[in-house]
Parts: structure tokens; sequence; C-alpha cells
């Protein structure tokens, strides 16, 4: 049990590695395209909102389980309005046959929307603009332009793969005589940038946008001077954010600690050999990894002894949700993991097996957001943030970093170690709430101030 959760820790000379690291092999993906490294893919997105956007936009979100449409009102004074549908992304649409389905079923969600917001839009009034949020790797060749690397997560569309996401969405809703104008495509962790420089107004440098959700990704702006794959003259502009897919940081295994766990996970995936960094951070493995030590334990017989047969046996069968809540119990007798490993694993633990949960729990959380700080210092170091800016300000937002309990607090502690007690204090942290539906709008705004 003990060297399970030492397994677990992270060093400072970890920390110091993997800030280094990061730096390294970014620096290297800013210059050329990548098979294995972290992509670093510039976005088109050449400048931070004001706070002084003006108009009402669409924007919709692709996430892990979901698919968001969205009507944004920006106010032009750092306030919007949001009106949002949830809708959720059925089995068999996340393994839809071919792209056509997979767009046809997301155009038919964004039909439904604009007959329900914008019941009153006639087609002589030109399309309505929206902003895409894709959180997915998607190599871009222009605002509204690129192509889908890889899925992540759970969908897995196959004849999707190398395709034009702008294109295939832009056809599908056509076909529906859908009057919307896709008129820019962002990741979420864009979205999050630009929502929370907008929030912030124009007097804070916001650094990183960051997801800690299902998947976990950061973007940031950078010297377009810097990005030397993108072609001569692609633009005028001196910054371009850029989305690190940080999911794919290290795919190689050269720095980031592994254990027998985090391999046999990897193994389980739809996506085996990459986005590595994700498979030991988010919201999608953290469970999983808690079902592999605890298969682990109860294989050797040291927990668990009644356990009802086949309770632990099913991959993914622990969501990340349950050591959240694990963590979060505050009473000193466990009474909360208790309650839990009932509803959860159908037994009654002893206090001893309560402990030992709560003990694994808290490694994986406290792990998940050491790794975290040792890619945010990555960014810093790269952009030598903390010689230019007072406050490094990052927005975050996904349900790791809302409720996974102390995750801030680890990450902090992890800053702490790599440059000291100061420097930490000149972290920000902040969430920010539908970052990815008004990053949308923002987008959609800001090329139409291009246009
Ligand atoms: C995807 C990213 C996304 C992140 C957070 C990852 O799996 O590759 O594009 O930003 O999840 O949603």
């Amino acid at each position: 049990m003990n060297k399970l959760t030492a397994d677990l820790t992270v060093s400072k000379a970890k920390l110091d590695e993997i800030a280094d690291f990061f730096v390294k092999t970014a620096t290297s993906s800013l210059a050329k395209q990548t098979e294995r490294g972290i992509p670093m893919i510039p976005t088109y997105v050449t400048k931070l909102p004001t706070g002084k956007e003006k108009g009402v936009f669409l924007a919709c979100d692709l996430g892990g389980t979901n698919f968001r449409c969205c009507s944004v009102v920006l106010n032009g004074d750092g306030t919007h309005k949001i009106t949002q549908d949830k809708c959720h992304i059925p089995e068999e649409v996340l393994n839809a046959k071919s792209h056509v389905e997979f767009y046809d079923w997301l155009a038919s969600c964004i039909g439904d929307f604009v007959a329900k917001q914008h019941p009153n839009w006639k087609s002589d009034q030109g399309k309505l603009r929206m902003g895409v949020t894709f959180s997915y790797p998607v190599n871009q060749t222009g605002l509204n332009r690129g192509t889908l690397v890889r899925w992540t997560k759970k969908v897995n569309v196959p004849d999707a793969v190398g395709r034009d996401v702008c294109v295939d969405f832009q056809t599908a809703m056509d076909r529906r005589n859908i009057p919307v104008y896709i008129a820019a495509l962002i990741n979420d962790t864009t979205g999050a940038l630009l929502a929370r420089s907008y929030m912030a107004g124009e007097s804070v440098h916001t650094l990183l946008g960051m997801i800690l959700g299902t998947g976990t990704n950061a973007a940031y702006m950078e010297d377009v001077a810097k990005i030397t794959k993108l072609p001569a003259g692609t633009t005028q502009h001196k910054t371009m954010a850029v989305n690190t897919e940080w999911g794919s940081f290290d795919n190689d295994l050269q720095v980031l600690p592994t254990t027998r766990f985090d391999a046999a996970i990897d193994k389980l995936t739809l996506n085996p050999t990459v986005h590595m960094f994700e498979k030991r951070i988010s919201g999608m493995f953290m469970g999983e990894i808690l079902r592999q030590m605890l298969c682990e334990l109860h294989g050797k017989g040291l927990i668990f002894k009644n356990l009802p047969a086949g309770s632990l046996d099913k991959p993914f069968g622990i969501d990340t949700a349950t050591p959240s809540q694990i963590e979060a119990d505050a009473s000193s007798d466990n009474i909360e993991v208790k309650a839990i490993m009932r509803d959860v694993f159908g037994i009654n633990p002893t206090s001893e097996e309560a402990h030992a949960v709560r003990k694994l729990s808290h490694g994986i959380g406290k792990r998940a957001a050491y790794l975290v700080a040792g890619a945010i210092g990555g960014v810093v170091n790269l952009t030598n943030a903390l010689e230019k800016y007072q406050y490094i300000d990052i927005g975050g937002d996904g349900s790791v970093y809302e409720f996974y309990p102390g995750f801030e607090k680890h990450m902090r502690e992890a800053l702490r170690l790599l440059y000291g007690e100061a420097t930490e204090k000149r972290f920000k942290f902040g969430i920010v709430k539908d970052g990815s539906g008004i990053g949308a709008a923002l987008c959609a705004s800001l090329s139409a101030e291009e246009a």
C-alpha cells in the first residue's frame, strides 16, 4: 500500500525535468510538425479580446459526452448573456459509420436550436455567424479550416479523421438549409483563453486557458516569430494562440512517471501509445487508475475479502467522480468513503480499507495536479512569462478543475517546489464558466472585425 502511494509521488527534481522537457519539445514542435511530439497547433486566432466586443453570435461545443448549442450576446463591457441547450450524444453517433452521419446529427441539433432561439431569423438577413468549439486535435489551416488529427475521449468515427471539420459540418448544415455560417473553429482551451481575457479586460494578460475535464489541454499566446513552422506570410499579426494539445505531451514517456497501472490503462484505450499525459491526469482516467490499483490489492488478498464477484472487473467501471467524492470526505472516520464504497462496490469496508482507498484517491489526484503544474511551468518558462508579467493569470474549466478537491492547492504546492513561495503567489487561477461557448462567440466576433 505504501509502495503504491510512493509510486504516485512527484518530486521537485521530476517537476523540473517535466518543465524542462516541455520547453524542449514544445520549442521543436513550434518549428516543425511532429508525429509523436506535443502538437503545438497554430490556431489562427491572432489577438486576445479587449472586453469591448459586441453582438449576437452562435456557438457550439462538441465535448466528451455532450454537444452544446449556444446563443451568446456580447455586451461590449466584459459581460455577456448566454442561452444554451445541451444535447447528450447518443452511442450510435459517437460510433457513427460515416462522417456524413456524424455531422448530420450535429447539424440537426443546430437546426432545432436556431428554430427555437431565433425563430424570426430570415435567410435574407444573411447567415448567423457561429464559432465552433471542437475539443479534439485539429490541424488548423485557417480560422475556419482544419483537418481532424485524431479522436480522443469517447468519439470513434474513423472516416472523419484527416477531413476538414468545417467543410463537413457546413455541408451538413447547408443540406438542411440552416442559416448559419461557420466563422471560426477553435479548441475548448482557446475558448477558455479568449473568454478569460474578455472577462478580465485589457489590463490583465491571461497566460493560459486550460481544460481539466474528461480530457486535458491548454492554449496560450505565442510570438508568431517563434512559430517557424507557419508558412511565410501566413499573417501580418505578431502573436497567435497556440493549442498545445498537451494531452500528447511526452507520448514516448521520456520523463513522465509511469506505473504498471498507467501501462495497463493505455492498452485499454481507443488510442493506445498517444495522449499519454492525459491518461495520467484527466477525468476519463483517474477513476480507472483507482480501479486498477484496487484490483491488484484485491487480487493479492490484501483488501475487500467479501467483495461481490465482478464488482471491480469492468474497465472504466469507476468514474472519476468516485475518487473525487472520496477525497472530499472531511470526516475523521471516513463515513462518506464507507457510504460511497457501499454504493459503488457493494461492500461494507473495514476502517483500514476505507482509509486505504482514501489514501489512493488522494495520491491519484495529487499526482495529476503536480503533473499539470509541471506542464504549466513548461509554458511559463517557454514564454518567459515571469519576466514579462506581474501576474500569471490562468483561466481553467472542466470537472476535475472544478470539483476534484484540493486540485488547485496541490498545483500550488508543486508550483512552490518549482519556483519558491513568492513566485507561486503571482499565479492567479480562476474558473471560466461556459468558456467554450463564450470563447467561440468571441472568435466569431473577432473574425467579423477582420473580414
Ligand atoms: C483533446 C483536446 C481538448 C481536451 C479538453 C483532449 O482529449 O485532445 O483537444 O482540448 O481534451 O477537452
